[in-house]
């Protein structure tokens, strides 16, 4: 019998990944996805433990599930509940004890067990059959999952490495998400051209520091990021790569240069920083300082000429100082980014920041996040502006929420509003920019003179 599985997530795109491939695993048992929470035989929310009031934020989202599952219950239904990803793992104890309706609490790195876990609950008949599984298994999940589903999209994401090991000190990741791991060379080509056979025009690799990427060859070598992005740039049908998130200290050479040598590596890079303080930097372990961030954009720079820059920012770490903060104005004045996130710090429970004595008081952090956003977001408002009336490669991702419109992204990451018959979906074509939206361009395809064609080719080469 077919059941119903919904599933809720939070926070970064390895998250969408992992609930694409828990969907993936639970197919095999009869699941089939539902876009609300009343019709589901299974609830998963898969969370975030990145910043503030995670935990809450789920505990309250918990209760409304409880609720649904009461319902239900009153009509004869089952539901099972549970709880994925980084406040799993970080608070997995704490859930099962809180929450008593709760089936099953597990961790990212347990995934591919999802069959047993339901199979353990189904077999005890619901009585005390809850399951908490957040250990890091030795055994990679990667090799255990199914492969991915058959429709991507136009613009799939696809994770070739998980984990990290710089353990910056303000960040949870490290202690989520385990050591770093990189997924074989052969794995992740293999997932591209299946990725790409189903649809997807362009793939995102995900990593928590993607750049830190150094996955077996199979000959017993390492191969790096910058050679993946060379392979997959072989592969037909794949016509933009991009990549997310980067650490500045595993922005190599090699790395650099391959962005002025893959046309279809897209001209956007997110690299955060977080801090434009040399002694804030160092607080944070983050093993870079100022210069060394300013001396990669200008190699980047140096390397592709349109390259449009994304970062993140946390004001307010502890024992930030006015001066510290008004250096990372700086920083953000002299880059000048196409967008970026920003956020107040937030201690998370067991990092080193944590527990350091000089706290920055509330105000004072949204005080600062308030100025860095105005200074982002004008930034982003003059990027957006630069590119009115140009004619840019788009890719068209998805229907608008107007009827006859679609969604597509230009190569710096823009979205773009158009009007587009959906037979359009999938492909690149020209498309000109003709107005800002707030967070958005509104373009129309651009058709050439002579024939009457898009004025670009597939891979959106040859523009005005
Ligand atoms: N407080 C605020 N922001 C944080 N980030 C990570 N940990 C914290 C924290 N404790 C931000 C960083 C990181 C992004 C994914 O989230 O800027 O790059
Ligand atoms: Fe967290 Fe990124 Fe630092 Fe790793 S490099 S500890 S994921 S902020």
């Amino acid at each position: 019998m077919s059941k119903k599985l919904f599933i809720k997530t939070y926070g970064c795109q390895m998250n969408v990944y992992d609930s694409g491939r828990m969907a993936d695993v639970l197919a095999p048992l009869g699941y089939a996805p539902v876009s609300s929470p009343e019709e589901a035989d299974m609830i998963i929310l898969n969370t975030c433990h990145i910043r503030e009031k995670a935990a809450e934020k789920v505990f309250s989202e918990l209760g409304r599930m409880r609720a649904v599952k009461a319902a239900r219950a009153a009509n004869g239904a089952g539901t099972l509940i549970a709880v994925a990803g980084c406040v799993a793992q970080a608070e997995g104890q704490e859930i099962i004890r809180r929450a008593p309706y709760v089936d099953m609490v597990f961790g990212p790195q347990t995934y591919h067990r999802l069959p047993e876990m339901v199979a353990r609950i189904t077999r005890a008949g619901g009585k005390n059959a809850r399951v908490l599984e957040t250990d890091f298994p030795v055994e990679a999940k990667f090799d255990e999952l199914p492969k991915e589903s058959a429709s991507p999209g136009p613009a799939a994401f696809l994770t070739v490495q998980e984990g990290c090991d710089r353990f910056c000190t303000f960040c949870v990741v490290p202690y989520t998400r385990g050591a770093e791991f990189s997924r074989p060379l052969a794995d992740v080509l293999a997932e591209a051209r299946r990725l790409t056979g189903a649809g997807a025009r362009e793939i995102t690799l995900l990593g928590q520091n993607v750049n830190a990427y150094h996955g077996a060859d199979g000959q017993g070598n390492e191969r790096d990021l910058a050679t993946l992005i060379r392979e997959l740039a072989a592969i037909q049908g794949l016509e933009r790569i991009r990549y997310t998130t980067s650490h500045p200290r595993d922005m190599d050479a090699a790395l650099i240069a391959v962005h002025g040598e893959v046309e279809a590596l897209m001209p956007f890079v997110h690299l955060p920083v977080q801090s434009g303080a040399e002694r804030i930097l160092a607080a944070m372990n983050r093993g870079h300082g100022v210069k060394d961030y300013l001396g990669i954009i200008d190699a980047l720079r140096a390397a592709r000429g349109d390259i449009a820059l994304s970062s993140d920012f946390i004001v307010g770490f502890p024992g930030e100082s006015e001066a510290e903060f008004e250096a990372t104005m700086g920083l953000v004045r002299s880059v000048g980014f196409a967008q970026a996130y920003s956020f107040k710090y937030s201690p998370r429970p067991g990092t080193p920041a944590a527990s350091l004595a000089d706290q920055v008081p509330e105000e004072i952090k949204s005080e600062r996040l308030a100025r860095l956003q105005e200074l982002l977001s004008a930034q982003q408002k003059a990027f957006n502006k630069a590119s009115l009336g140009r004619c840019v490669p788009v890719l068209f991702e998805r229907s608008g929420r107007k009827p006859g419109q679609l969604v597509g992204r230009t190569p710096h990451m823009q979205a773009v509003h158009l009007d587009a018959p959906a037979s359009m979906l999938g492909r690149i074509a020209a498309v000109r920019l003709v107005r800002a939206l707030a967070n958005s361009l509104a373009g129309e395809i651009a058709a050439s003179p002579a024939t009457g064609a898009p004025a670009a080719d597939s891979a959106g080469r040859a523009f005005a």
